[in-house]
């Protein structure tokens, strides 16, 4: 079969299961608004980098799978049943046809993801702030290859919804899906601005490494409080500066060598943003600066990482002269 081949079923496969998915969970309204963005998304896969990505994703192993635990650092995805290295070797190679992996770790049938970002480190901040989440409905802005939604799970959530445009993502999702294969995710292929939402409010949004890529970061807060139920909270992460003031940087070009992005505020702005998009209630969970141990070159993850993006001679500035690279996680509502 041709990459084409492959790439025409995966996009039908995914359209599938992503309409019975939405249909199951919303009214008509909500459905006939937001799957055409869906399938318009899917359907732009069809590229010279769909077909290399489903390049590797066609070759996954056939495993039967029945292990799962999100609770480790690392999500297991798994079997009891030995495997053959040679199936083993297989299923390295075609992961790491989907690299960069950004977010995890993950561990896929014996074979460690480890990705660039050690997305646990993050968790572990706010792990122990989590809003109810159990028979909750939750939306992941920007939730890359998943690595929080299936953390979510552990937690027994009604569903989780995980939103991001990359294309690259759809496939490592579906990579892990292949194995994973929880039924309360689901990817949709979007952009936050797309999302369109008619149905009842999301209990819990996550909106984590977002807002300083946003143009306009109250809009985008303004956003997401329409898509909150009443009494929801949203989890929100984000780059700031250090300082008292309602201050916001804005770089002339890029920071930490990072293209489109836009403001990056201290606290007490990105406070005033909250208020001013509506909210409420905003308490800080965590401040913490971005460390190599968290933030690396690895295997799979192969590039310039947080190292090349410090001042050699100052790591307490970017090579832009900006301060590191610093993140606060606020629990809103
Ligand atoms: C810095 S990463 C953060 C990933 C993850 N949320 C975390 O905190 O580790 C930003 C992610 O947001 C995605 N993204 C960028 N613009 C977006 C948008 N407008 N709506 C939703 N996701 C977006 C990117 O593709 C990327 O996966």
């Amino acid at each position: 079969m041709t990459n084409q081949n492959h790439l025409n079923l995966f996009i039908k496969h995914q359209l599938n299961q992503l309409q019975l998915f939405l249909q199951g969970i919303v009214d008509n309204q909500t459905f006939s608004n937001l799957f055409p963005k869906i399938e318009k998304r899917l359907l732009a896969l069809k590229n010279p980098n769909g077909e290399r990505f489903v390049s590797a994703y066609s070759k996954l192993p056939d495993i039967k799978t029945n292990l799962f635990d999100s609770k480790s650092p690392a999500i297991q995805i798994g079997t009891d049943q030995p495997l053959s290295e040679t199936k083993k070797e297989l299923l390295k190679q075609s992961l790491k046809g989907l690299i960069p992996w950004r977010k995890g770790p993950y561990d896929v049938c014996g074979i460690t993801i480890d990705s660039e970002w050690q997305s646990n480190m993050k968790w572990q901040r706010l792990e122990g702030f989590l809003p109810e989440i159990q028979d909750r409905t939750v939306l992941d802005i920007g939730c890359s290859s998943g690595y929080y939604m299936y953390k979510l799970l552990s937690y027994n959530p009604k569903w989780v919804i995980g939103i991001d445009p990359s294309q690259l993502f759809v496939f490592q999702f579906a990579a892990l899906q292949k194995y994973a294969a929880q039924t309360k995710l689901a990817y949709f292929p979007i952009g936050l601005e797309e999302f369109d939402w008619q149905a009842r409010g999301i209990n819990v949004i996550f909106c984590m490494g977002i807002l300083y890529h946003q143009r306009s970061p109250v809009d985008a807060l303004k956003k997401i409080k329409s898509l909150l139920a009443k009494k929801g909270t949203l989890i929100l992460e984000t780059m700031i500066i250090p300082g008292d003031d309602d201050l916001a940087l804005f770089p002339k070009d890029r920071y930490a060598k990072m293209r489109n992005v836009y403001f990056f505020p201290t606290v007490k702005a990105l406070t005033n943003w909250c208020y001013r998009a509506g909210f409420k209630d905003i308490e800080v969970i965590d401040i913490s600066e971005t460390t190599t141990q968290e933030q690396r070159e690895t295997e799979w993850f192969t590039g310039e990482s947080l190292v090349d993006f410090l001042d050699p001679k100052d790591p307490n500035q970017t090579v832009e002269g900006y301060p590191a690279p610093r993140r606060v996680i606020m629990k809103v509502q």
